[in-house]
C-alpha cells in the first residue's frame, strides 16, 4: 500500500475527539479525492481544506463551467457534467479516484422553477456516484443532504434526528430520497457513503446559490454596499443557520471519523445557530448603524414556514464529537473583516 503524510496546520483536521488522527499521521493511506460542483458555495471552500489535508495534487476539482479553473490554481481541475455518466466513469477509473465529494445540486428556491430539471439533476448524479462506489468499490463518498429533508410536519424546535419528514420542495424530495439511496448503498453493498443535514450555509467567498437561506448571505454584501436590503422573508422567520467554518469543520470531522463510528449512513442532523432576519440586521447593525432593511416575503417564504426552527444535532455530537464554534455575533464580525477582500464594494 501507498502511504503519505500530510502537515497538521488545518487545526480541524487533529481535533476529533474520538482522536482517530493522532497516532496515524505519518501512516495514511494515499487517497485521490474527486469533487463534484466544486465551483459551487461550499465547493469553493471545501476543495481547499482538502487539498490542504491530502495535498493538490491528490484533489481533482470538477465543474461544468470551464472558467471556474482560475479558482483551483492550488490543485488539479476537469471540466465535468455530473450528468454525464461515461466522463465521470472514465475520470474516476483513470486516476484512480478513491473517495468522492457529489456537491453539484439544484437549491431549492432554483429547484421550484424547474421541478422535473432538479429532480432528475440532483437524484441521478447521486445514482451514478453510488453504483461507481460500488463498482470501483470506492472508499468514501460523500453526498452532502438539507435542512430541507423537513416539512411542515415535522417538529419545529430542535427538530429530532428521526421524525416526520414530508418535505414539500423538489429539492427536499430529491434529498430524503438521497439519503435513502445512501442507507441503501450502505447496507446492501457496503458502499462507505456518509452526509450531513446542513442548515443554510453563510459564506463570504462565494455569491449566494439559489436557497430560500440565501437571504443571509446577500445581506452583508448589501450591508458592505451601504444599500438598503430587501429582505424576502418575514421578519420573523427563524431558520437554523451555519457558517462556513463549521461547515467546513464538521464536514472533514464526519469523513476523517473511523467508519465504526459513523452510527448514521442516512444523513445527521447538523445544528450551528438558528436566527431571523430581524436578528441578523441587528447584528449588522452593530457594526453599521445605518444600514436599513425593508421586508418582501415572496414564494421563498413558504419554503422557510415549512422548515425547522432549530436542529437537535445530538447524534453528531455523540457519534463523531461535533460541536460548533460560531454564534451569530461571531460570524458577523468575521464576514464583515472578510468579505471586502473577495468582492468590490
Ligand atoms: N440552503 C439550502 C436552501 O436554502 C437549504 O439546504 O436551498
Amino acid at each position: 500500500m501507498i502511504f503519505t503524510t500530510f502537515a497538521l496546520a488545518n487545526p480541524n483536521i487533529n481535533k476529533n475527539p474520538q482522536g482517530h488522527f493522532g497516532a496515524f499521521l505519518e501512516d495514511l493511506p494515499m487517497e485521490k479525492i474527486l469533487i463534484i460542483g466544486a465551483a459551487g458555495q461550499l465547493g469553493s471552500e471545501l476543495t481547499r481544506s482538502l487539498a490542504y489535508q491530502f495535498g493538490g495534487e491528490q484533489v481533482i476539482a470538477t465543474d461544468l463551467r470551464d472558467s471556474a479553473r482560475f479558482e483551483f490554481d492550488y490543485c488539479r481541475f476537469e471540466v465535468l457534467d455530473a450528468m454525464n455518466k461515461e466522463a465521470l466513469h472514465d475520470l474516476v477509473k483513470e486516476e484512480n479516484v478513491t473517495q468522492i465529494y457529489h456537491l453539484a445540486a439544484v437549491l431549492s428556491a432554483t429547484g421550484e422553477r424547474n421541478p422535473k430539471f432538479a429532480w432528475h439533476l440532483n437524484m441521478e448524479s447521486l445514482l451514478f456516484v453510488l453504483e461507481l462506489a460500488k463498482e470501483l468499490k470506492l472508499d468514501k463518498i460523500y453526498w452532502p443532504s438539507s435542512i430541507a429533508v423537513f416539512g411542515p410536519n415535522t417538529p419545529k424546535i430542535n427538530t429530532p434526528q428521526y421524525c416526520v419528514k414530508e418535505p414539500n420542495t423538489v429539492y427536499g424530495i430529491s434529498k430524503q430520497a438521497g439519503e435513502r439511496w445512501c442507507e441503501y448503498y450502505f447496507q446492501k453493498y457496503n458502499v462507505d457513503v456518509r452526509s450531513l443535514r446542513y442548515p443554510g450555509l453563510i459564506g463570504y467567498k462565494s455569491l449566494p446559490g439559489g436557497g430560500t437561506t440565501d437571504y443571509a448571505v446577500d445581506i452583508y454584501h448589501k450591508a458592505l454596499a451601504g444599500e438598503k436590503f430587501t429582505c424576502f422573508l418575514r421578519a420573523d422567520s427563524y431558520l437554523p443557520m451555519m457558517y462556513m467554518p463549521d461547515a467546513i469543520k464538521a464536514t472533514l470531522d464526519l469523513m476523517n471519523a473511523t467508519r465504526e463510528s459513523v452510527k448514521i449512513r442516512s444523513s445527521y442532523n447538523l445544528s450551528g445557530m438558528s436566527f431571523s432576519p430581524k436578528e441578523i440586521f441587528e447584528s449588522i447593525k452593530k457594526h453599521i448603524p445605518g444600514f436599513e432593511i425593508e421586508f418582501k416575503p415572496d414564494f421563498r417564504q413558504a419554503i422557510a414556514d415549512s422548515w425547522p426552527n432549530s436542529i437537535d444535532d445530538s447524534c453528531a455530537s455523540k457519534d463523531w464529537g461535533w460541536k460548533p464554534d460560531y454564534d451569530l455575533d461571531a460570524m458577523t464580525v468575521d464576514i464583515l473583516k472578510n468579505l471586502p477582500s473577495y468582492f468590490k464594494f
